[in-house]
């Protein structure tokens, strides 16, 4: 039975949404995002990156919560997340776990490691990525090709949950020349697939797709049995979603992506901490029934 909704603090500055009825929930795992990729039911992720919003988001049933190293540019006004630092995701994944543990949520926390945090070998990786475990995080992001396979192999043997990133890869933004879909010749179509077979191999659990044309990530996806896909940008082939919350709420103050759909214009009528909730709920069922992304509108 549903227990009444009753506010967790009295705070004039913001009350977190109730817990949910614990026999109710289920926390996602490791092992229960792979059941979930096998079973064929997508898998939702968004970003958070404060206590308030990483608890509507679980509360509106978001299967992962990125707290992505995006906040640069949406929370601190960069221009890139070049400039992100290993204190600041520290911070916030410090806030986004307070805020799902207060509501004893369900989701899976993973934690952006920053440009410049695992570049130089593995151990500094190991050493930047127990900060974010240690903060609360569940899995640690990092990006980049098969460079990166043997720090995934070295976090992965030492009980570290690793997300891949491929594609457009933000924190190589001014190396790739700006924002633009990667993968999109027979050669680099073939040296991504190299790495992502790389980074499955050396144990990465997830791999996030980044502006990747929709027919290559689908082939990854299939190729890839046990390092299900989450695309951003990468057409509906993939085995999960993630968006930038900032963009699906229409918060975006520039050019939004082509492959952001804004949930929060698609609400009759609604406003506030509700709206948001349901523009959430609304995007879990839009990735849950396949009908979002829409290739002929978000992808390349
Ligand atoms: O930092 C971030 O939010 C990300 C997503 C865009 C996948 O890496």
């Amino acid at each position: 039975m549903n227990q009444p909704a009753t506010p967790q603090s009295a705070s004039p500055y913001g009350t977190l949404p109730p817990a949910s009825n614990p026999a109710l929930r289920k926390p996602v795992s490791l092992p229960r995002l792979l059941e979930m990729h096998a079973r064929g039911e997508k898998i939702t992720m968004l970003t958070a990156y404060d206590a308030t919003f990483a608890a509507v988001a679980d509360a509106a049933g978001i299967d992962c919560i990125l707290v992505g190293d995006s906040l640069g540019m949406v929370c601190q006004g960069l221009s890139s997340t070049v400039g992100v630092s290993l204190e600041t995701m520290r911070y916030h994944v410090e806030c986004v776990t307070r805020g799902v543990r207060r509501v004893q949520g369900t989701a899976w926390i993973i934690g952006d490691l920053p440009f410049g945090t695992y570049h130089e070998s593995k151990e500094q990786a190991l050493r930047n990525a127990a900060v974010l475990m240690q903060a609360g995080a569940h899995m640690v992001k990092l990006e980049g090709g098969g460079w990166t396979a043997d720090t995934v192999r070295f976090l992965v043997e030492r009980g570290i949950p690793v997300c891949a990133h491929l594609g457009l890869t933000p924190q190589t933004v001014h190396a790739l020349g700006g924002y633009r879909v990667q993968g999109k010749t027979v050669e680099s179509a073939a040296i991504m697939k190299r790495h992502a077979h790389a980074l499955q191999e050396a144990g990465a659990a997830l791999l996030v797709l980044e502006m990747v044309p929709a027919a290559l990530s689908s082939e990854l996806t299939a190729e890839l049995p046990h390092c299900p896909t989450i695309g951003i940008g990468a057409g509906k082939g993939t085995a999960g979603q993630v968006l930038v919350l900032h963009d699906m709420l229409g918060l975006n103050l520039g050019k939004m992506p082509k492959f952001v759909r804004n949930f929060m214009a698609d609400l009759p009528g609604v406003q506030g901490q509700h709206g948001i909730k349901e523009a959430m709920q609304a995007y879990v069922a839009a990735v849950k029934n396949g009908s979002f992304p829409d290739n002929s509108q978000h992808a390349w």
